[in-house]
């Protein structure tokens, strides 16, 4: 059985004490059991936010890593920095990072490598864009994106990550994946895990990213390849994160 997880990406939200508040919130109303939660928030607020989830069953994650343990690499933040401060998730490879800031595939899988060799967890992201689905490459663009980090990572890597899929034309647009469209590329991630690792096949967690709201959460979870979800918009809302925690917690 896999444990469903639901991680936060609050992306480039808040201030110092809007962090806190949020964190606090929902370290208060997290179900205790049946779900993991994660909360990711701007490096910056990562003290506060820890010290606010202290205690609680809420897990800290950054929202990217270096490739690089340390060294002239300006402005960035690596792995074993973001473990000090408690994290022990990291996003790695969101569509975000690709398009606008042009992390190219085997850039994205030596983040995801670094955050692994500093003993967390990436949740690696992966998605096509609208383009890419109409012409069909959905499932080509996926398994370059895979391919990148087994590349990197060894065949052995889905034993230690979480898988994102988050479609780009489903993020921030209100558009969600139908349950059965989400569910088919699950499926197919699934089974490209099989084709290299029978075990972790079974226990990688695959959760889904782009427009879950509290009304689509459940629908979404209870189908049989999604393990959970990576949320934005509505993860900067306690009440409506904590719906859609307590919806993954049911499944
Ligand atoms: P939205 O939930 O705002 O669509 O964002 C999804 C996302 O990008 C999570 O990483």
């Amino acid at each position: 059985m896999r444990t469903p997880i639901v991680a936060g990406n609050w992306k480039l939200n808040g201030s110092r004490q809007s962090a806190r508040d949020l964190a606090a919130g929902v370290a208060t109303g997290a179900p205790k059991s049946g779900v993991e939660v994660v909360v990711c928030p701007v490096s910056l607020h990562i003290p506060e936010v820890a010290a606010a989830v202290e205690g609680s069953v809420v897990a800290l994650g950054g929202q990217n890593a270096c490739e690089n343990e340390s060294g002239a690499f300006t402005a960035e933040v690596s792995s074993s920095m973001l473990a000090e401060f408690g994290c022990r998730y990291v996003i790695i490879g969101h569509s975000e990072r690709r398009s606008l800031y042009g992390e190219s595939d085997a850039d994205c899988a030596a983040r995801g490598k670094a955050v692994i060799d500093a003993g967390l967890t990436p949740m690696f992201c992966i998605g096509e864009t609208l383009e890419q689905r109409e012409s069909e490459e959905t499932i080509a663009v996926l398994h370059r994106q895979l391919n990148a980090l087994v590349e990197a990572a060894g065949d052995d890597v889905f034993g230690k990550c979480v898988i994102a899929y988050e479609p780009v034309w489903a993020i921030g647009t209100g558009k969600t994946a139908s349950p059965g469209q989400a569910q088919a590329v699950h499926e197919a991630i699934r089974q490209y895990v099989a084709g290299l690792d029978g075990t972790a096949a079974s226990s990688v967690r695959i959760i889904y990213g782009g427009s879950v709201k509290p009304d689509n959460a459940a629908e979404l979870f209870a189908q049989p390849d999604i393990d959970g979800g990576l949320i934005g918009g509505a993860a900067l809302k306690a009440e409506d994160f904590l719906a859609i925690c307590n919806a993954a917690a049911e499944k």
